[in-house]
């Protein structure tokens, strides 16, 4: 039986001693994420491609985290699998973090492009950073921990053409978008190739959960529009200006990155044991409204 706790909140959402992964984990919403999770008490290696921006993002989860924490980084291109895979390895050893309990996928990239002028090999390169590399850490780190977390079970070896039976336990939280379930309105703003991926994060969220039962619980964060260094150049610089883009929602204005930090404990801890194959849109109201 999972764990099922009443009552004790503190215990509920406690994250501490725990072990993340966070591709992406220099990023906007990826450092916020890590920095919540290691002040927390949760260990993490953060990664993307920059090993500079990585450096400087470990320094500034270091100085915001808990006592006995590790914080640590992998440099590579998540879209790669032999990266992937040596990433498994070092995270899980005793070198690295000794463990995963939890992934999250906040890698991935935008560009806008008007229908007419999509470009083909980016579009496919946007595939293949904001799905692709999803599937691959999915796979290599989910599959880790339902025949890793076992907490004194035996494995159960695993036959080719099969599911793969054990059960083990552990966390993923990939990033979709409202853009997974909503177009732009008035021509689109030339998000085709971002929606696209976006929408194919929703359903690979389900079938990962659904393939990683019964005790790995995936999930997804589906925030609004942010001004992470994502969109620096894409939104206008000032915070007003910003804001006003979103007077008609609910919140009446855009996200910040901390809006993302509750979800991802939420979705990290036994809080959400029972939530699995869906997406938690901290967005202001905007798919309800718009
Ligand atoms: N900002 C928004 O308005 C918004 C809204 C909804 C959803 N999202 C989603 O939220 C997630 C995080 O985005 P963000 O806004 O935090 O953007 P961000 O600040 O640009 O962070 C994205 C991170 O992904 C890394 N990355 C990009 N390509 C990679 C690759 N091939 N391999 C490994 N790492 C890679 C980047 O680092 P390197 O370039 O150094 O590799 C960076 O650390 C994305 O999936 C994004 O689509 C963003």
């Amino acid at each position: 039986m999972p764990k099922v706790y009443s009552g004790d909140l503190t215990k509920m959402f406690d994250i501490s001693g725990k072990k993340a992964m966070i591709f992406g984990g220099a990023g906007g919403f990826g450092e916020a994420i890590a920095e919540g999770y290691a002040a927390n008490g949760c260990s993490v290696c953060i990664s993307s491609r920059s090993e500079e921006k990585l450096q400087a993002a470990v320094a500034r989860i270091e100085a915001k985290a808990a006592p006995g924490v590790k914080v640590m980084y992998m440099a590579g291109d998540a879209g790669d699998e032999e990266f992937v895979k040596k990433t498994l390895e070092v995270v899980t050893s005793a070198e690295g973090l000794g463990g995963v309990d939890i992934l999250v996928n906040a890698q991935g990239i935008n560009k806008k492009m008007w229908s007419y002028e999509i470009d083909t090999e980016f579009f496919e390169k946007m595939l293949h950073t904001n799905i692709t590399s999803l599937m691959l850490t999915s796979k290599y780190f989910g599959n880790w921990m339902k025949n890793n977390n076992l907490e004194g079970q035996e494995p159960v070896e695993i036959v080719p053409g099969q599911p793969n039976t054990n059960k083990g336990y552990g966390k993923i939280i990939n990033f979709g978008s409202v853009r997974g379930i909503r177009a732009v309105a008035n021509g689109g703003g030339g998000n085709v190739p971002y929606n696209t991926t976006k929408g194919a994060v929703e359903m690979l969220t389900k079938a990962y959960a659904a393939d990683l039962r019964p005790n790995i619980q995936v999930n997804a964060i589906g925030p609004t529009i942010t001004y992470t260094p994502m969109m620096v150049g894409i939104l206008p610089p000032d915070e007003n200006v910003r804001n006003g883009i979103a007077g008609s929602l609910p919140a009446m204005r855009i996200g910040y990155e901390v809006d993302v930090v509750g979800p991802a404990i939420f979705l990290a801890s036994a809080a959400s044991d029972m939530v699995t194959a869906t997406t938690i849109y901290p967005d202001g109201g905007l798919v309800a409204t718009s």
